[in-house]
Parts: structure tokens; sequence; C-alpha cells
């Protein structure tokens, strides 16, 4: 299967994707990065690796509509099968989920539906939960809304602060990430009733 990643920042959830879709047994490849900016160390990880990394910046397009047209574009000539949205900090419009609708995941720092949107670690530690996680998920039009594909609860320590707090569950995310993915390219996935296969 073909896999475009989208990324907005420093890459890591990527890199454990490039180093698993790097071996012979994994059923899936990287062809491409994607970034909504250009100097971050995810597009300098794609590039170390070999492999196409483009940015689609917003301020570059007359309005969010040209942009997401754009995006589509850039991210459609790379023919994926799966996009994968690691760290990717836009909501991604009309036009990308016509084009690549029900093959597009996101994985998210915290157990949806609880704390959506971008500050879900620490919001978290704000409320006191004893547990919270890692999901990964279909993307719809909302915020952090599509159907669930796979969740996994991380525990939260006494005096975690947020940095710490992400990295226990970031280390959980790039393991979730990468089994659904080959869970994916392997056989496919239902989720609330639907196929959600690739090839
Ligand atoms: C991940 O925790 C992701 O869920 C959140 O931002 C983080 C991205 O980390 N949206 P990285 O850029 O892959 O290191």
């Amino acid at each position: 299967a073909r896999i475009v990643v989208l990324v907005s920042g420093t890459g890591t959830l990527l890199q454990a994707l490039l180093d698993e879709a790097g071996q012979p047994h994994f059923p899936a490849r990287v062809v491409a990065v994607g970034a909504d900016r250009a100097k971050i160390e995810g597009i300098a990880r794609a590039e170390r690796a070999g492999i196409p990394a483009f940015a689609v910046r917003v301020a570059d397009h007359p309005d969010r509509a040209a942009w997401d047209a754009a995006l589509t574009a850039a991210v459609a000539a790379h023919e994926p099968d799966l996009v994968v949205s690691a760290g990717f900090m836009k909501i991604l419009g009309p036009a990308f989920l016509d084009r690549f609708g029900g093959r597009v995941i996101n994985t998210h720092p915290a157990l949806l539906p609880s704390f959506p949107g971008a500050h879900a670690v620490a919001d978290a530690l704000a409320h006191g939960v004893r547990y919270t996680g890692s999901t990964v998920h279909l993307v719809d039009g909302g915020v952090d809304t599509g159907p669930i594909i796979a969740q996994e609860p991380v525990p939260v320590h006494a005096g975690d602060d947020e940095a710490g707090l992400h990295e226990r569950i970031k280390a959980v995310e790039r393991r979730l990430l990468v089994e659904v993915v080959a869970g994916m390219a392997r056989q496919g996935y239902t989720v609330d009733g639907r196929k959600v296969s690739i090839p």
C-alpha cells in the first residue's frame, strides 16, 4: 500500500512509520510526506529518508478553500492508498475529504471523545484524569470526531508535566499507528460496520 503522511512538527510519529515501512515485511511504503509549513523536522526526516516532501502553506493561498485544493492536488500526485495525519495541525477540508474520504486516519494523544483539539495532553492533565491515552481514528469533517479504529490507555503519573506525559503517550502512539497501518494494509478494517480496506 502507498502511504502519504501529513506532519506539522517534529515528525517522531512519521519516523516510526518510516522505520517500519523500510522493512521488507511491512505491507506499506511511505511514498511522500506533506506539511503545512516548510522548515520543520518532519520534512527533514523525509529528506533524510530520500522520500519526496512538500509544504503547502495556508499563507501562500488566497483562502482556506484554495489551500485545501492545493493540498489535495499535492497529495493526489503521489496516488496514496492511505493518508496518515501524524501530528498534522490543520483541519482537512471538504475537497480533501471528498478525494480521500474513508482513507484518512489521524492519531490523537487522548482517549477520544475526551479532550479533542490541539491541547489534548494539557487538558487531560489539567482535568486530573488518572488515565489518558492514544486514539487512531478515521478523519471526517469534524475535529477529532471520526470513527475510532484503535485506542490504548496511558497512565498519568503524579508529578507529570505536559512534556513528560506527552512523551509517554507518543511512545504508545508510535506503536498503535504502526499496528493500525499494517492492519489496514493487510486486511482492511471494519469500522462502524463499514469496510475500510486499501489495496
Ligand atoms: C502527536 O502526539 C500527535 O498525536 C499530536 O502531535 C504529536 C505529533 O508529534 N497531534 P510528532 O510531530 O510526530 O513528534
